[in-house]
């Protein structure tokens, strides 16, 4: 495995549509690895291919619950229910973080990375983890969503407040 370099905003990577995956070959397997280190190393919860500049259909997500580590390819929302609001941050987007509006709960269709095909059902921050990166796959991000900007005052202010 191996740690892979995150695309930065402003990379064409980002805005693009990525292509679904057919086989479950090396390559790919390879890529859900080293996208799954890639987003350890880096701190986190998720990470789409086009992200290590790879125009795939294959997400990690870990938002560090009893869920542990899903590695999926091909990953659709079939089914989204309800609405939260929280603030998101985005490895590609270095030191930003946005308010953004999410469905409550979300089913999601997927392949996992031992070619078994799957129907998750996620609420809170897995359900908003899922949702961003399966955003990354059309080309969006949450920015592109978001109601505001969080400052870097509020920023740190929530950092406080978890702390404590
Ligand atoms: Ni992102």
């Amino acid at each position: 495995m191996a740690i892979r370099q995150v695309v930065k905003i402003g990379d064409d990577v980002l805005r693009k549509t990525s292509r679904p995956v057919d086989v479950l070959n090396r390559r790919i397997l390879t890529l859900l690895d080293d996208m799954a280190e890639t987003m350890y190393a880096k701190d986190g919860v998720g990470l789409a291919a086009p992200q290590v500049g790879v125009l795939r259909r294959a997400i990690c997500v870990d938002v560090g619950d009893e869920n542990g580590l899903f590695q999926l390819v091909n990953p659709e929302i079939i089914k989204a229910e309800g609405e939260q609001e929280g603030m998101e941050g985005c490895l590609s987007i270095p030191n930003r973080h946005g308010i953004v509006k999410r469905p409550a709960r979300v089913t999601v269709r997927a392949t996992t990375r031992a070619g078994k095909p799957v129907e998750i059902e996620a609420e809170g921050l897995l359900a908003v983890a899922f949702c961003h990166e399966i955003d990354h796959l059309d080309g969006t991000m949450y920015i592109d969503k978001q109601e505001r900007e969080v400052t870097d005052e509020e920023l740190a202010e929530m950092q406080k407040e978890n702390k404590e």
